[in-house]
C-alpha cells in the first residue's frame, strides 16, 4: 500500500479488485425503519415507478450479489448494474483504485462479463427481487449501443442507462459524452432499438453540461443521469509514479458532491425530461439536497465502499427528513430549491 493519506475509505486495498462489499464488523449495523404513516416515498422516473427514489450507482454495487448477502436489496428503489459491453472485458490493470481526501479515484475500465452473460446468469436472479433494474451500457460505436439495447429490452430490464461518460476507456465512452452531435447520435441509436425508457448518463468533464443535456433530450432521451466521475490523478511521492496504473482515473465520493449538485441543478433547469442525480451522495441529507436541486431520483455510489449499508440507510434517512419537513410525498422535494 503506497503511503498517502487515507481519509475516507476504511479498507481501500480490499477494493483493488472488483470492489466487493466488506463484511461489517458489528452484528447489527443497520436496523430497517418502519414505513412512515402519511408519507409516500414512491417516485416515477420516465414512466418507471420505484418504491423510493434511491438507486445504487453503476459500478459500485456489481450485480447486487455481495450486497444481497448483507441485507434485503428490495428495500432500494432500483439497482443500476455494472456497465455492460457487447463482449466480456477484463478491465484495466491494477492498481485501479486510489483513495483521495473524501473520495476515491478509479480506473476499473468497465470490467464486466458481457451483455449476454449478464442476461443469462445475473438478470434472472435480479428479476426475482422486487427492485427496478437499470442496465448500464457502454459501446465503441453507436451500433454497439443499438445491439445491446435490443437484447436488454427483450430480456426485460426496466430501463437502460446509456453511459457516454466513462473516463477510463479509450474508445467510445467519454468521446461520445463530450460532443453534443455524437451524444445525440448514440441516443438516437439507443432509442431506435429500445422498448424500455432510455436514460443517458452525462459526463462532468465538459465546460457546459447543459449543452450535452439538450442534445440528448433533442435526440429522444427519456431521462438524464449525472454525474459520472471527474477526471483526476494522484502521485506517489516516493516512487514518483501515478498511483493508478492508467495514470489518471475518475473521482467520486463526497469530494464531488457540490459539483454534482450544481450540475444537476443546471441540467434540471435546462431540460424537461427527469433527472437521476448522483455524485457524492452518502446519506439522506445529501439525497434530499440533490432532489431540491431538481433530481427526481438519486443514486448512491462510492459511499457503498465506505459503508455497504449506505444506500438503505439513505432511504430511511430521506424518509425521516421528508416527514420532518411535513411532506406527504417525497417527490415534493424535487426542484424545490429557492435560488436567490
Ligand atoms: C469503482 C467504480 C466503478 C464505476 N463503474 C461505472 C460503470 O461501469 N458505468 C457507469 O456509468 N458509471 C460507473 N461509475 C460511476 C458511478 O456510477 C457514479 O456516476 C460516480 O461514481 C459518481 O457517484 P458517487 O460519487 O456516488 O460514486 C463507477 C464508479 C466507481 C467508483
Amino acid at each position: 500500500m503506497p503511503e498517502y493519506n487515507r481519509t475516507w475509505l476504511p479498507q481501500a486495498e480490499q477494493f483493488a479488485g472488483q470492489c466487493p462489499a466488506k463484511q461489517p464488523e458489528t452484528d447489527a449495523p443497520w436496523t430497517p425503519a418502519q414505513p412512515i404513516d402519511g408519507l409516500d416515498m414512491s417516485v416515477t422516473l420516465a414512466g418507471m415507478t420505484m418504491k423510493n427514489p434511491i438507486v445504487v450507482a453503476s459500478g459500485t454495487f456489481g450485480f447486487g450479489r455481495e450486497y444481497g448477502k448483507l441485507y434485503d436489496i428490495s428495500r432500494l428503489g432500483g439497482i443500476c448494474v455494472k456497465g455492460l459491453t457487447p463482449a466480456r472485458r477484463e478491465g484495466n490493470p491494477a492498481p485501479r483504485i486510489a483513495e483521495t481526501p473524501m473520495g476515491m479515484l478509479n480506473s476499473v475500465g468497465l470490467q464486466n462479463p458481457g451483455v449476454d452473460a449478464f442476461i443469462e446468469h445475473e438478470l434472472p436472479r435480479l428479476k426475482d427481487i422486487d427492485i427496478r433494474i437499470i442496465a448500464n451500457i457502454s459501446g465503441n460505436t453507436p451500433e454497439d449501443y443499438g445491439v445491446m439495447c435490443e437484447k436488454l429490452s427483450a430480456a426485460g430490464v426496466d430501463m437502460i442507462e446509456v453511459n457516454i461518460s466513462c473516463p477510463n476507456v479509450k474508445a467510445g465512452g467519454l468521446a461520445y459524452g463530450t460532443r453534443p452531435e455524437l451524444a445525440a447520435e448514440v441516443t438516437e441509436e439507443a432509442k431506435k432499438h429500445s422498448t424500455v425508457p432510455v436514460m443517458v448518463k452525462l459526463s462532468p468533464n465538459v465546460t457546459d453540461i447543459t449543452e450535452i443535456a439538450r442534445a440528448v433530450e433533442g435526440a429522444g432521451a427519456d431521462a438524464i443521469s449525472l454525474i459520472n466521475t471527474i477526471r483526476g490523478m494522484r502521485i506517489d511521492l516516493k516512487t514518483r509514479r501515478p498511483i493508478l496504473k492508467m495514470n489518471t482515473g475518475g473521482l467520486s465520493g463526497p469530494a464531488v458532491f457540490p459539483v454534482a449538485v450544481r450540475m444537476v441543478w443546471e441540467v434540471a433547469n435546462a431540460v424537461k425530461v427527469p433527472v437521476l442525480g448522483m455524485g457524492g451522495v452518502s446519506n439522506g441529507r445529501d439525497a434530499a439536497e440533490m432532489m431540491l436541486a431538481g433530481a427526481t431520483a438519486v443514486s448512491v455510489g462510492a459511499a457503498c465502499f465506505a459503508d455497504p449499508y449506505a444506500p438503505v440507510k439513505t432511504v430511511d434517512e430521506l424518509a425521516k427528513i421528508a416527514a420532518e419537513q411535513g411532506l406527504s410525498h417525497v417527490s415534493q422535494l424535487t426542484g424545490a430549491v429557492r435560488p436567490w
